[in-house]
């Protein structure tokens, strides 16, 4: 009696309401998605399947945008998918709720799914190690693709994506987010990170999410793309605003100017 520890707020912190607060903008991919397929196709894109959907936000985002879409999302992990039932679809009318389907299973897994959009977002892809394992990746996505099509990867880089133990820290209401780059390895470009919260408290929730990837590079990621039988391999590239920051908005580059932290999105055109 009278010892009961109080409870520190990195202890009753929950790790993925903290992880979209920092690191998913659902409206803002939804946003480029439709952008990007309307200009292709002259109509709007109303399947959307999220890979790698974690938390599925951007399936909830696609079905409160229009009442003639549907998402499908599909992760391996069934822990996520149902903190998304119990918490993102808080914020859902039923008849959105119903039109999301999960599938706890590998993206690679063939299905009979024809999206207008297949997505992959925060460089989930870099999970796959080899060419051949992220071919097959690729391939696979586009067969869950209806005749037109598009494939939305987005990729970070740049020369300080190879440093070690760098860590970002980006202060939020209530929290800090860090970003811990603990392994590159220049010869396989394997490479280790961990998501830790830094709380005003003290406490801290250490390895929230760790991630072992492969640090793709861009043009590997557009050969694969074609190689894997995408008739398009686009890069949408970000623009700066007065100070040269990254403004957030995307369009289609060629060639870009050497940056030491980039984040793009990479489109298969089916
Ligand atoms: C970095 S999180 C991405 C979550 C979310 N898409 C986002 O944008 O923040 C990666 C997710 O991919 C899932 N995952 C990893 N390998 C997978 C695979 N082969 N098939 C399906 N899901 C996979 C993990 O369970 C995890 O939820």
């Amino acid at each position: 009696m009278g010892n009961k520890k109080k409870k520190s707020q990195a202890d009753t912190a929950d790790k993925y309401d903290l992880y979209q607060r920092s690191v998913q903008e659902p409206s803002c991919e939804v946003i480029f998605f439709n952008r990007i397929f309307s200009k292709r196709y002259g109509r709007k894109p109303l399947l959307l399947r999220e890979d790698f959907c974690g938390t599925s936000a951007v399936c909830c985002a696609w079905v409160k945008s229009r009442s003639d879409r549907r998402a499908i999302g599909v992760d391996l992990d069934p822990e996520p998918i149902q903190w998304c039932i119990e918490n993102n679809f808080l914020g859902l009318k039923d008849e959105q709720r119903q039109r999301i389907e999960f599938r706890i299973d590998d993206v690679r897994t063939d299905a009979p799914d024809r999206a207008d959009i297949v997505a992959a977002q925060n460089f989930s892809f870099f999970c796959f190690q080899t060419r051949d394992a992220l071919r097959g990746y690729f391939q696979a996505a586009r067969n869950h693709l209806a005749d037109e099509g598009l494939f939305v990867l987005d990729m970070m880089g740049g020369y300080e994506t190879f440093e070690e133990d760098r860590t970002e820290r980006t202060k939020k209401d209530g929290f800090t987010y860090l970003w811990e780059q603990k392994r590159f390895d220049p010869i396989t470009h394997h490479c280790k990170y961990h998501i830790h919260f830094k709380f005003p408290d003290g406490s801290k929730l250490k390895k929230a999410f760790t991630y072992e990837w492969r640090m793709w590079m861009i043009p590997e990621v557009t050969e694969l793309l074609l190689e894997a039988g995408f008739s398009e391999a686009e890069v949408y590239w970000e623009g700066t605003d007065k100070d040269g920051d990254g403004d957030g908005v995307f369009r289609k580059r060629s060639h870009a100017e050497s940056d030491p932290s980039w984040i793009a999105y990479l489109v298969g055109v089916k």
